[in-house]
């Protein structure tokens, strides 16, 4: 009776999606681990560059006021005004926000236990070297997926002193497994590189995810979300990049975004969902969800009005032009446009979504349908009481 209470407290929870009282006396998950790039670093990325010669390169992506400015008032490093999609499933979950790793690296690991963050902006799936042997250079950070799962490592190492001891931690928590392979392609897109080479590193990204996926399981992750890419045809940095006149076919009339563009992001996830198939079926006490980012972000594209946004393709954050973003002006430059209320628009800076969009993210993985299946389905099954 006491377990069964238990499980309806955590299902009533849920359904009190984003309730800000965290008294759910059971929880579904104890922790959550996050492994991801800019959608999803609660702060790593600045707490690096206080460490490395990148900060004298440039401001630091996301270090600077106006990120931050709805909800935490100051920047946190999130690549946002306000919360992530990570910030609102540990809020809905009843755990505290997903600290970083670096940064609270030394004031000990009994912070991580309610969970912890490898995302890193601006990381790719693929390695470092291995990009650059493609032609791929990266401004703002060396740290790639390999890179994170080595810190997931050694923060296990620090965590749980046996091999079943891990498992048991593991086993309670939940994965956050992305967005991740994005940057991989932003990179040479944005710089110009053919769409058919980039197209043919598809393959390579998948591999590369799937096998530190393969990992996480086998040290004893069993329940997961992987995130998809973007519709990348419909954010506000593609379009002024690829601006195009009177190309038949080249913008979709429903939305405005850049067909070919979303083609590639649709590819990249159908790849990305085999392979999470053929993962799931190498693993079948495990739960691999896979995140619909891409068609929970389009039914924004497809009517912004009725979800209360101005625009869903301009930017609130950026330049001059039809898309509010220009190559010469960056968001948290001095020089900026920043919109007087960023929760009516989809797009922050051109890349990044508002924290209103990344809540219908999260709100579309917490009770779907935009993830297979939803979160508080398995939340009546899994309850972990602390
Ligand atoms: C990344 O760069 C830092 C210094 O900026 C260096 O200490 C580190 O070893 C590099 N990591 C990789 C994976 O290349
Ligand atoms: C980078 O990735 C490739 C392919 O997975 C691998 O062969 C290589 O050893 C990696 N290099 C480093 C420095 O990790």
């Amino acid at each position: 009776m006491a377990a069964l209470n238990a499980t309806f407290a955590c299902i009533v929870f849920l359904l009190l999606l984003f309730s800000s009282t965290n008294n759910c006396e059971a929880k579904c998950f104890k922790s959550i681990i996050s492994f991801g790039d800019s959608l999803t670093d609660t702060g790593n990325l600045i707490h690096l560059s206080e460490n490395s010669n990148y900060k004298q390169q440039q401001i630091v992506q996301c270090g600077s006021l106006p990120y931050g400015e709805t909800f935490f008032h100051r920047p946190t490093g999130r690549c946002s005004d306000g919360r992530l999609v990570i910030d609102f499933l540990a809020e809905s979950l009843g755990l505290p926000l997903v600290p970083p790793y670096i940064g609270r690296k030394n004031v000990g690991s009994r912070n991580f236990r309610e969970g912890v963050n490898f995302a890193v902006a601006g990381a790719t799936a693929l390695n470092h070297s291995l990009l650059e042997e493609l032609g791929i250079y990266n401004p703002q950070t060396n740290v790639s997926l390999g890179t994170q799962l080595r810190w997931f490592k050694e923060m296990l190492s620090s965590l749980c002193q046996s091999s079943s001891e891990c498992k048991d931690f593991l086993k309670s928590s939940l994965i956050l497994f992305g967005e991740i392979g994005g940057n991989d392609y932003n990179f040479p897109l944005l710089g110009g590189m053919p769409i058919q080479m980039v197209q043919s590193m598809v393959p390579l990204v998948i591999n590369n995810i799937g096998q530190i996926i393969n990992e996480v399981i086998e040290l004893g992750a069993e329940t997961l979300i992987v995130p998809g890419n973007l519709p990348l045809g419909c954010l506000p940095a593609y379009l002024d990049r690829f601006m195009s006149t009177n190309k038949n076919d080249y913008y979709d009339p429903n939305t405005g975004c850049i067909n070919w563009l979303n083609e590639f992001s649709e590819y990249h996830n159908v790849m990305l969902q085999v392979e999470l198939n053929r993962l799931q079926q190498l693993h079948p006490h495990a739960t691999i969800i896979y995140g619909d980012y891409y068609n929970a972000l389009m039914q924004l594209y497809l009517s912004p009005q009725k979800y209360g946004f101005k625009s869903a393709i301009v930017a609130c954050c950026g330049g001059k032009g039809p898309y509010q973003v220009d190559i010469s002006t960056q968001c948290g430059d001095s020089s900026a446009n920043v919109c007087d209320d960023p929760s009516t628009f989809v797009s922050w800076d051109g890349i990044h979504s508002t924290e209103t969009a990344y809540k219908w993210m999260a709100q579309s993985l917490i009770s779907g349908p935009f993830a297979i299946p939803h979160i508080n389905e398995l939340c009546t099954f899994k309850v972990y009481t602390t």
